[in-house]
């Protein structure tokens, strides 16, 4: 697969598949994202501190920008993360690995990218260290619905949900796929993804979910969030009761 470099707003990088256009981030700000749409609003800082140990599920690795987020919120705590992350596509990591980043971004990116190579490397799904202290990184190359399935009950406390959008791979965004993610979480966990699409909110609450509202990043103007426990920021009730009723419907089908 063919990957073109593109500059986000705030100065870092990000990759555009050549086939169809479709983008690793927001052009809004690839970094921006990768810490306030998903790092924040997961609790990954938080969680640090109470657990000293994150285990943080990702669908879709890309360039590895959520990750590195995620050890830039645990640098305080001095927590470690235990991250497993599911990739379709070798090309677009290995195309992302000269691209230039600026110095913030590029300090939590290096040990991620030090695991990948490492993973690419060996070619299963054996963790790999990130550097000395900071955890560990399971990549599990394939179709994330698969690698999905083969998963742990209940073992994750944060889900960073980042494939490409509904239109461009929708078989990631099913009922399906969407209870298997679900089923990975722990009660207290929190998924963040960046849609706000009805059918991709029907579906998480339709698995068992409460759905909240993700915030404002960038240009776009909210994304969702969902947990079996977690208080998650509230939907416009009538926005709540329209993703009720679908998901009810989703139960019944
Ligand atoms: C929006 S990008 C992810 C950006 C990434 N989270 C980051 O922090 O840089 C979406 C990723 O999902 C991957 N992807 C697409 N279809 C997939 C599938 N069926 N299973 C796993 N990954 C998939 C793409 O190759 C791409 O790398």
């Amino acid at each position: 697969m063919s990957w073109t470099p593109l500059e986000t707003d705030d100065g870092s990088w990000t990759l555009r598949r050549a086939r169809d256009g479709a983008s690793c981030h927001s052009t809004a700000g690839a970094w921006t994202q990768a810490c306030e749409r998903y790092a924040a609003p997961c609790r990954v800082a938080e969680l640090g501190s109470e657990r000293g140990v994150v285990r943080v599920l990702e669908v879709g690795t890309g360039l590895g920008l959520n990750l590195a987020a995620a050890l830039r919120a645990l640098a305080a705590s001095g927590a470690r993360l235990e991250a497993c992350s599911l990739e379709l596509d070798s090309s677009v990591i290995e195309a992302s690995l000269d691209l230039p980043q600026g110095p913030e971004c590029a300090r939590w990116l290096a040990p991620v990218q030090g695991a990948l190579r490492v993973a690419l490397e060996r070619r299963d799904s054996r963790s790999c260290e990130l550097e000395p202290g900071l955890g560990l990184l399971e990549l599990r190359l394939g179709d994330a619905a698969r690698s999905l399935e083969e998963l742990d009950a209940g073992r994750f406390d944060a889900v960073f949900f980042d494939p490409f959008a509904p239109a461009d791979e929708p078989r990631l965004w099913t009922r399906a796929v969407l209870a298997s993610v679900a089923r990975a979480m722990a009660p207290h966990a929190i998924l963040s993804t960046y849609s706000a699409a009805l059918d991709a909110r029907a579906g998480l609450a339709a698995a068992g979910l409460r759905v909240g509202q993700g915030p404002r990043v960038g240009r776009k103007a909210q994304g969702t969030l969902a947990s079996f426990t977690a208080p998650l920021p509230p939907l416009h009730p009538r926005l709540a009761r329209r993703i009720a009723a679908r998901a009810s419907r989703f139960r019944e089908a």
